[in-house]
């Protein structure tokens, strides 16, 4: 068996030592060591832990810092301000280089505009931008005068921008013109324009990134370059409460309306930059490092703003997708920046696959020396390829499990400690606690009995709450297993060796290329359109994107007839669902039936139905009441059911 232990020469130069795993026996000492070693604070704080308000944490009471000073100006006063901050990849071939110095103009200079336009501390921003720096200044610019950013991926629609501006009663919108996808201009700003009218969002500040037309607002549209060009670009960074909200991220839920997890500030940098550190294994001076998720989403903000910008480290952005202008780009711009530290989905690791190992073999990749998978779980042949075709056959493969919720990295292996076990994330990081319980809340200790990932203590970077909803906050994590154990969503077990194994969700929440979607959202999108009169969505597994959104309608008898039909009905349908959530949402598949499978107590059978989305026989068949489907249903309804 080959043995995926860390080579002495590896484990010396680590920033994580095996010594962190003993020290966070004092679990509040061992956090508080980790606040002072990778935050500067300009007041310092006194109380670790203030747990007394369950589940409600306060972390490092009555310290006072700012996120943006420590991601940008501490490194300029240390004497880094020449390190390159970004090494900017345009998706049109027109790259920029931003060093630490740089970036502190710019974002001081963000910071006075933003003031300028009327947002004050507590105010919420609401982000809606492609993967442009732009969107890294406006977020240190946010964070730098206490303003909330609540970011919205670009992906997502007007409709979902608007859901969450209401939510989040956003000020302004920060956008762009549009945007450059695999080389063509598209447009962004018009789906704020449909957004933005009955919100709280009064003004909007756009970006011109590709020149295309946009409709303006001259009472409520502002050029970026207008405003924030002219600002000066010296801003005195004022000190926030530790505990002062950050930011807002949207995700998915078991219901249709989406969950705005709220992240406070002096906790969560700490964690993202020790995480960052210690598990990607950072070295600042030299390392180059690579983060391909998009800002969108909670990985973008943990490891490309937060934790690599508080350890000044120097990272890629890149703007484009992994097929444009060709199929080898990410291996070119790793050649090129000389990466060193790959951060990326096993969904594109899998597409790579697909496309071949002859591609990357075509560049030099000897500069990468740490790999990392993030988003779902990696399956043990991608995770071998990875090391083998992208790590040069030697490189540590981390395996990193979080969520949106926990804010950053909980289980996963340490590259200089850990022996690697290909698909586990493996175990706790030194300072988190996690355990697998039964049906009954009982520990389990044998290996192979599945269960449900907990997390026993609060850490640093966890979620404070949901915005505006406290009570979804309590019984969605801290009610399944009681007060005392954060109730993850994911079936869990060990192995043999003690390794933790992530199993997938245990709600109806899907995992489709490492983004989580909703099955309640997507119905409801698809009950929204006149034909639908009822839906029920499944994730089905799928070779590429782990999960696909398979969907199941039953067309309405009443009412309109003589609409589109078969597949063009069904282009409708999704195309529907692309409009009301966006592209991302839209369902692989949609089967149109007669019934759907349901327990006596009316709830829908979707185990059933994901084995009839999984079911071979049933192929691609999408077409009206079709047989074969309905067959395995009625099939599968036959059978005794548990349910
Ligand atoms: C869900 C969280 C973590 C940032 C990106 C996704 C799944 C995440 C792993 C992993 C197995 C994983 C879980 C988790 N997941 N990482 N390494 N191995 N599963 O964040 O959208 O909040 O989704 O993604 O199911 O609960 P998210």
């Amino acid at each position: 068996m080959t043995d995926y232990a860390p080579t002495p020469e590896f484990t010396e130069q680590a920033v994580g030592q095996a010594s962190l795993y003993d020290e966070a026996a004092d679990h509040e000492a061992f956090w508080a060591a980790r606040a002072t070693e990778y935050v500067t604070w300009s007041q310092d704080f006194g109380t670790t832990l203030d747990w007394s308000d369950a589940p409600f944490a306060k972390w490092f009471v009555g310290g006072e810092l700012n996120a943006s000073y420590n991601c940008v100006d501490r490194h300029v006063e240390a004497g880094n301000g020449d390190r390159v901050a970004l090494h900017v990849v345009g998706a049109n071939g027109d790259d920029r280089t931003i060093t630490y110095a740089d970036l502190l103009r710019e974002v001081s200079k963000a910071a006075n505009a933003l003031e300028s336009l009327g947002v004050t501390k507590g105010d919420r921003v609401a982000i809606y931008m492609p993967m442009i720096p732009e969107a890294v200044i406006a977020m240190l610019a946010c964070a730098r005068i206490g303003a909330p950013h609540s970011v919205v991926f670009g992906g997502f629609s007007s409709d979902a921008l608007k859901a969450r501006i209401e939510d989040g009663e956003a000020k302004l919108v920060i956008t762009s013109d549009g945007q450059f996808r695999k080389g063509k201009a598209m447009p962004l700003k018009e789906a704020v324009d449909r957004a933005v009218p009955g919100t709280t969002a009064g003004k909007v500040l756009v970006v011109k990134r590709t020149g295309i037309d946009v409709e303006w607002d001259d009472e409520r549209d502002v050029w970026w370059h207008e405003v924030v060009d002219s600002a000066s670009d010296q801003h005195e960074a004022p000190a926030h409460d530790s505990e002062h909200p950050l930011f807002i991220l949207y995700t998915s839920g078991t219901t249709g309306k989406p969950k705005g997890i709220l992240h406070t500030t002096g906790g969560y940098l700490t964690q993202c930059a020790y995480t960052n550190a210690v598990v990607h294994d950072v070295h600042p001076e030299t390392d180059v490092y690579w983060c391909t998720a998009d800002i969108g989403w909670v990985t973008g903000h943990s490891y490309i703003v937060y934790g690599p910008l508080a350890n000044g480290a120097t990272q890629v952005l890149f703007e484009g997708t992994p097929d444009s202008p060709h199929q080898g780009v990410f291996w070119e711009i790793v050649e090129k920046y000389k990466v060193s530290i790959l951060y990326t989905a096993p969904t594109a690791i899998r597409t790579f696959m697909k496309w071949g190992a002859d591609i990357p073999a075509k560049y030099d990749l000897s500069s990468i020396r740490v790999l990392g998978s993030v988003g779902e779980p990696i399956n043990p042949e991608a995770w071998r390829w990875y090391r083998e075709h992208i790590g040069g056959g030697s490189a540590p493969i981390v395996d990193t499990w979080w969520q949106t919720e926990t804010g950053a990295i909980m289980n996963s292996p340490l590259p200089g400690v850990t022996t690697l076990e290909p698909g586990s994330s493996q175990r706790p990081i030194p300072g988190i606690s996690a355990e697998i319980l039964d049906d009954e809340g009982q520990p389990l200790t044998e290996p192979e009995q599945v269960g449900y990932l907990v997390l026993t203590k609060p850490w640093p970077s966890m979620l404070r709450g949901i915005w505006g909803d406290p009570e979804r906050y309590k019984d969605t994590y801290w009610s399944r297993f009681g007060p005392e154990y954060y109730f993850a969503g994911d079936g869990a077990k060990y192995d043999a060796d003690g390794n933790i194994w992530i199993l997938g969700r245990v709600d109806d929440v899907m995992n489709v290329s490492g983004h989580r979607l909703s099955t309640a959202e997507i119905e409801s999108a698809l009950v929204s359109h006149p034909r639908v009169a009822e839906a029920a969505v499944v994730g089905a597994s799928d070779e590429t994107t782990g999960q696909a959104v398979v969907a199941f309608a039953i067309l309405r008898q009443d009412g309109e007839t003589g609409g589109a039909e078969g597949d063009e009905l069904i282009q409708e349908l999704r195309n529907h669902v692309g409009q009301q959530i966006g592209p991302i949402a839209k369902p692989r598949q949609i089967m149109i039936v007669d019934e759907l499978p349901k327990t006596r107590s009316g709830k829908i059978m979707r185990r059933l139905l994901k084995d009839v989305a999984e079911n071979r026989e049933v192929g691609d068949v999408t077409t009206l009441a079709d047989s074969s489907v309905m067959n395995l249903i009625k099939d599968g309804m036959a059978k005794p059911s548990g349910d």
